[in-house]
């Protein structure tokens, strides 16, 4: 299944269960100053699990932008040197809103995966809140998953490892126990399931988080119950993607390798070296430039604060790893036409030719500076014997050039 399909068939899965299909709310949260960017699916619901919004249905199913490069949720510094982590991503949601709860939010997740995805039932195993027996149980006696596969994972103040199992927006808002759906990519890869002290390797990857909305966080810390529990689910597309396209790495799933093409064949346009195309850096260079087109599409523009500051970072991040390549000219914005192709049928927003124009505008700004701001690194890296660049280099690299 390609990308689009995997997209489809969850949208039509949820459509089919009566859920009303609804269209990705911007990367930009409207009305929401306690976000920088929308960062789940929930996002735009927030107001509907707080009883203060009410909609025409009880029931939705979404795939929405996020984006995840400031605020509680940042996976910035990581992008490019690991298999899964992305500053743009597409998010597969469905949401109950007071209607169902645990139970068919449970059931419909397996039988989506294992009815609609095939995929073969011992490959996945799941966590539950350590207190949520009612969970565990709907797993355990109704589904039919061996104790063996099932974990009792803590919140992150009792945890004995990064493995939490309560899930909050941010340090405010709709929160509440989640149970996480993982797949088993077999002994070949290094690994151990969650819980464990290997989890962080790439055995036993999280595929979908279902969480169970009951409470509201207030900026003191105290939870509040929610007028009426709620579910809450988030699968990262591009992630469901790799195991349904039998690979390892986002960066191998259909969209990402033409992306990568495509961003080799722009950074040989300007450079007189051949990119390798695995590269971290490209792969950087991959990510970023959905970040970059679907802000500007959302009407963010690179700026010296806030979301724009964002921006202008993740822009930078990706023209200085298209310099380390060879690049020396501008080449970024030429990728926005191949985010276009993958995507703009599910997102018409990117059928805006502005963006490309942004982009290029604010490479061209960052060029001047770029070259000169690399010498100066090199050579401060060359002289250095203590392997600790002095401070006022430093500052002066960050503020000087960028
Ligand atoms: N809202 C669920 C998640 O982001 O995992």
């Amino acid at each position: 299944m390609k990308v689009a399909d995997i997209r489809r068939t969850f949208l039509k899965f949820y459509e089919s269960k009566g859920h009303t299909i609804v269209a990705s709310s911007p990367v930009v949260p409207g009305n929401d100053p306690t976000l920088l960017f929308t960062n789940a699916g929930m996002n735009q619901f927030k107001d509907v699990y707080l009883g203060f919004d009410h909609r025409p249905y009880k029931r939705a199913t979404t795939s929405q932008k996020c984006i995840r490069a400031g605020g509680k949720h940042n996976d910035l510094d990581n992008v490019g040197y690991t298999a899964r982590h992305h500053t743009f991503f597409e998010m597969l949601g469905n949401f109950s809103f007071g209607d169902y709860f645990k139970k068919d939010a449970i059931h419909f997740a397996w039988e989506l995966l294992t009815e609609h995805f095939h995929l073969p039932p011992e490959k996945l195993w799941v966590t539950v809140y350590a207190e949520d027996q009612e969970a565990y149980d709907i797993w355990h006696k109704e589904v039919g998953i061996p104790a063996d596969r099932i974990v009792r994972i803590g919140d992150n103040k009792g945890a004995r490892y990064m493995s939490d199992n309560f899930w909050m927006m941010g340090d405010t808002g709709p929160c509440g126990p989640c149970s996480e759906i993982f797949y088993d990519h077999g002994p070949s890869v290094q690994g151990g399931p969650p819980g464990s002290p290997e989890e962080d390797g790439d055995r036993y990857m999280e595929i979908w988080n279902l969480v169970f909305m009951q409470f509201y966080r207030d900026e003191k810390g105290e939870m509040h119950k929610l007028p009426r529990p709620s579910i809450d689910t988030g699968m990262g597309l591009e992630r469901i993607a790799t195991v349904l396209q039998g690979v390892h790495s986002n960066y191998d799933i259909d969209l990402f390798k033409n992306l990568l093409a495509a961003a080799k064949a722009a950074v040989e346009s300007v450079s007189t070296v051949p990119a390798d195309i695995n590269s971290p850096s490209l792969k950087v260079i991959a990510d970023h430039i959905r970040a970059c087109a679907f802000c500007v599409a959302d009407g963010v523009l690179p700026g010296n604060e806030g979301r724009a500051y964002v921006l202008r970072r993740i822009c930078r991040r990706a023209l200085r790893h298209g310099y380390k390549l060879g690049a020396r000219g501008p080449f970024f914005y030429k990728l926005v036409d191949a985010v276009r192709k993958e995507m703009g049928e599910a997102y018409p927003e990117l059928m805006n030719h502005e963006i490309e124009k942004v982009i290029e505008a604010e490479e061209r700004r960052f060029l001047q500076t770029l070259s000169k701001g690399m010498d100066i690194l090199d050579a401060a890296i060359a002289e250095n014997k203590t392997g600790v660049l002095p401070g006022d280099v430093v500052f002066k690299l960050h503020d000087t050039y960028g």
